[in-house]
């Protein structure tokens, strides 16, 4: 049975996560958060001592690690690894950092291969990452790279933290922001980029609700 993707593709603070969920939810398609996958395994990593360089250590891992994916009664997200909660930890800028490290490693990619393509379930699925359209779906049939300007990016990402309560510095967030994009985007194993098919949509000038609808005048005119 054919089951459509939209892929979105793109750079930390490009507003991935908020859209693709916005998305799913008016398609009442599945979402896929991609780079949760490797936030959870680098948490795993952490939880049992595995070092972020030992490939062998993390694959073993992947096979064995069980995550659950919640939403609670007042619509916030609740990821579960084994079990024990770990949402808080999984948002944080070390984990992002870690994700980033093992995600650079070509064995924990292919092991996380056949994990996110288990999301492609009926009616259809919108799926966020770095090589969404590049590796992960190359058959999607709505290809997205979604960027913003790194200060805006980073804007973002600091806005976000001072929500959630947390001391933070500007000039940190811009630097871990360009440290980031730099190591995604150089890294051999699928190196963040759009894919030749997709559309580039630059969304610093843009709010969320205008970027979705961009988004879904794509999708109408495809599916
Ligand atoms: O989207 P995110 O910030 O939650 O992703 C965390 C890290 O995981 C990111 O720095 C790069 C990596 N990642 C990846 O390499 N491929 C994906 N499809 C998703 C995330």
């Amino acid at each position: 049975m054919f089951i459509p993707v939209i892929t979105i593709d793109g750079p930390s603070g490009s507003g991935k996560g908020t859209i693709s969920r916005l998305l799913a939810n008016r398609l009442g398609w599945h979402y896929l958060d991609s780079g949760a996958l490797y936030r959870l395994l680098a948490c795993a990593a952490q939880r049992d001592g595995v070092a972020l360089d030992d490939v062998d250590g993390l694959v073993g891992l992947a096979a064995r690690i069980h995550a659950e994916f919640r939403i609670t009664a007042d619509g916030e997200e609740s990821v579960l690894l084994d079990g024990e909660p770990v949402t808080g930890e999984l948002r944080t800028e070390q984990s992002g950092n870690a994700a980033s490290e093992i995600a650079a490693l070509p064995a924990v990619r292919a092991a996380l291969l056949d994990w996110q393509r288990r999301y492609r379930e009926p009616p259809g699925l919108v799926a966020d990452g770095r090589d969404m359209g590049t590796v992960v779906f190359p058959d999607a049939a709505l290809k997205i790279f979604l960027t913003a300007s790194p200060e805006e990016r980073a804007n973002r990402r600091y806005k976000q933290l001072k929500d959630m309560g947390k001391s933070v510095s500007l000039a940190e967030i811009m630097t871990d922001v360009r440290a980031r994009d730099a190591r995604d985007r150089s890294r051999a194993a699928s190196p963040l980029a759009p894919a030749e098919d997709a559309r580039l949509l630059d969304n610093s000038t843009l709010g969320i609700e205008e970027t979705v609808a961009r988004v879904l005048d794509y999708a109408r005119s495809i599916f």
